[in-house]
């Protein structure tokens, strides 16, 4: 018995941080509000319905935080998203890519028929 509680304890410590960085940094909360700038173009959950602008919604965190990064920096040359991305922090970065990563995406797995 008191083994198993010791186990129970052990385990609970180490899923702890691998919960905590499933998550990420950057808060989805904050970034849902900072994402209404993107809402015109990229859709307010990051389903856009205009062809031009990218589907957003549902994608890696990670990618979203490296493609406004490099918006920001030039490395990634869009005039239209250099605009926006220009005016970011890396804050709302990570505020913003956790948002719209945690939104369900419309894009469907395509059927293979
Ligand atoms: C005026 C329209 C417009 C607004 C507003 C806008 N975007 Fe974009 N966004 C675009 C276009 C167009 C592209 C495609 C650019 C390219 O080809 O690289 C794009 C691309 C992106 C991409 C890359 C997608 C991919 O699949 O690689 C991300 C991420 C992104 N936008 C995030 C944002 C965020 C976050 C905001 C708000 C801060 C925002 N956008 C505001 C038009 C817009």
């Amino acid at each position: 018995m008191k083994t198993t509680a010791f186990i129970t304890l052990i385990a609970t410590f180490l899923a702890a941080p691998i919960a905590a960085h499933a998550a990420g940094p950057g808060d989805a909360v904050a970034g849902q509000e900072k994402a209404q700038t993107c809402a015109a173009c990229h859709g307010a959950d990051g389903n856009s319905e205009n062809p031009i602008y990218p589907i957003i919604a549902g994608q890696y965190r990670d990618y979203l935080v490296q493609a406004l990064r490099d918006y920001r920096s030039g490395a990634r040359n869009n005039a239209i998203m250099r605009g926006f991305a220009t005016a970011l922090s890396d804050e709302d970065i990570l505020d913003l890519s956790a948002y719209f990563a945690q939104q369900e995406s419309v894009l469907k797995t395509p059927d293979p028929e």
